[in-house]
């Protein structure tokens, strides 16, 4: 490592080269729960020509290199688990430009997601991929880890929204991969390889995004439940009605109670369970059509009126009590693993009820939320401290093993990086599993590129 730092240090001023082991350690956190795993270094990149002297450096003394972006992982892709360089990409963080006549933008890896919409917005343009971490991730972060979030039920996931990258790759090219225009199949769709590589195939150091028509009408719902079932077997109904709303978020029981301990929307008494759902478009009447026609498909089962956010604080307010669930859910426990897997929309409700009876099983206490309209399901085992780890890690591999035997996969959104490596083959079978590695050898012969993550170390 020390020749490296040497070389780091020639290469790069000072102010960009991290030794002090505080600010490391802070390079080393992510929001997985897994630790803290620091680099040796850091350094932070201003050029893709900078990404590639740190390989050639990485690669003289074949020391790891770890992607490092805004630390909002939640399966802890950017944890320098074999130390290494920690390549920063924040100060690369300049939306380069936004061409409405085009409907594309092109921006730097390090682009806070909120604020590229918001920037987009005020052209009249939208950016619809919005993981809930939306205010403190990077669109790096959500190309490596292919981001979803609530809205990808109408919209889809990051993947649809990137149509060309600028890479680095370990051996030291500089590549530009896809395009800048709508369609294109010229070669293979390395772009699509890219995103969702989890940093372990390349540095993407700028990206080429598909903007939409900001749609200019949102209706924001919310209706409650008496128990989680009956709330699950609705989300089913709503989607086979031929209504596909923007988003439809599921809350069950347990995160009911969490959010009875002071989150700012609080919901009626005795709410079993909830589901927050958003229609939007350009035509108001339509808009509201739609909500109607949700509305419609839950009464019969709803425990209350379905309640219409009357204002922007009120969707405000709606919303902030669904992004800070998982926040919310650590007052309940003193530890949390949270997992995002994803089963097709029918099997919604047998998921749900799998999650409470593993649960139930060990004596722990399962929530479950999130973006039931997709079947991506939050399954938070909670357990009390030490004492209760190893149960709630079992409990984690039946939940992975349950949503593959059901037909869907360990990860809908969140990655498989450290967290879920060893459930891969699972999902995936041996053979898949096995021409993965080999691709990822021929990006990165000498496997310096965020060893560890994804597959099982060998
Ligand atoms: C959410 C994050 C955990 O949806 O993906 O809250
Ligand atoms: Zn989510």
């Amino acid at each position: 490592m020390a020749g490296a730092i040497g070389e780091l240090r020639a290469a790069f001023p000072g102010e960009r080269v991290v030794l002090d082991e505080e600010r490391l350690a802070e390079y080393g956190k992510d929001e997985s729960d897994l630790g803290v795993f620091q680099p040796g270094v850091a350094v932070k990149v201003e050029s893709a020509g900078e990404v590639r002297s740190t390989f050639a450096i990485a690669s003289r003394y074949r020391v790891p290199v770890v992607p490092i972006g805004a630390r909002s992982g939640k399966s802890g892709g950017s944890l320098a688990i074999h130390g290494g360089i920690g390549v920063s990409m924040e100060r690369m963080n300049r939306i380069l430009e936004i061409r409405p006549a085009d409907l594309t933008a092109r921006v730097q890896p390090g682009v806070i997601t909120g604020v590229f919409q918001a920037e987009v917005e005020r052209h009249g343009l939208f950016y619809p991929p919005d993981p809930n971490s939306l205010d403190l991730c990077s669109i790096g972060g959500n190309v490596a880890e292919n981001a979803g979030g609530p809205r990808a039920l109408k919209y889809g996931v990051t993947r649809e929204y990137v149509l060309g990258l600028e890479v680095v790759v370990p051996t030291g090219e500089i590549l530009r991969v896809g395009r800048q225009t709508i369609k294109g199949v010229a070669g293979y769709d390395l772009t699509a390889l890219f995103v969702g590589s989890e940093g372990t195939l390349c540095i993407v150091t700028e990206a080429t995004l598909k903007l939409l028509p900001r749609p200019r009408h949102v209706a924001t719902a919310l209706v409650c439940f008496p128990d989680v079932d009956t709330a699950a077997q609705a989300v089913s109904r709503v989607l086979a009605a031929g209504v596909i709303p923007r988003c439809l978020e599921l809350i069950d029981d347990v995160s009911v109670q969490a959010i009875a301990r002071g989150s700012p929307f609080q919901l009626p008494p005795g709410a079993g369970a909830a589901l927050l759902f958003e229609t939007d478009g350009n035509d108001e009447e339509q808009v509201f059509a739609e909500m109607a026609r949700v509305a419609e498909m839950v009464r019969g089962s709803a425990s209350g009126e379905v309640v219409v956010a009357q204002n922007e604080a009120q969707r405000r307010d709606i919303w902030e009590t669904r992004k800070y669930l998982s926040v919310a859910l650590r007052k309940l426990a003193a530890g949390k693993l949270s997992e995002d897997i994803a089963v097709p929309r029918s099997r919604i409700p047998e998921m749900v009820a799998r999650c409470r009876e593993i649960g139930k099983a060990r004596g722990l206490l399962v929530a479950t939320y999130g973006h039931a309209g997709d079947g991506n399901l939050h399954c938070n085992v909670l357990y009390d401290g030490d004492r209760e780890r190893g149960a709630a890690d079992a409990a984690v591999g039946e939940i992975l093993r349950a949503a593959v035997d059901m037909g869907g996969t360990i990860t809908g959104e969140h990655g498989v990086g450290l967290a879920k490596r060893d459930f891969l083959e699972y999902e995936q079978g041996a053979a898949v599993v096995a021409l993965e590695r080999r691709l990822k050898a021929a990006f990165d012969p000498l496997g310096i590129l965020n060893p560890g993550k994804v597959f099982p170390e060998t």
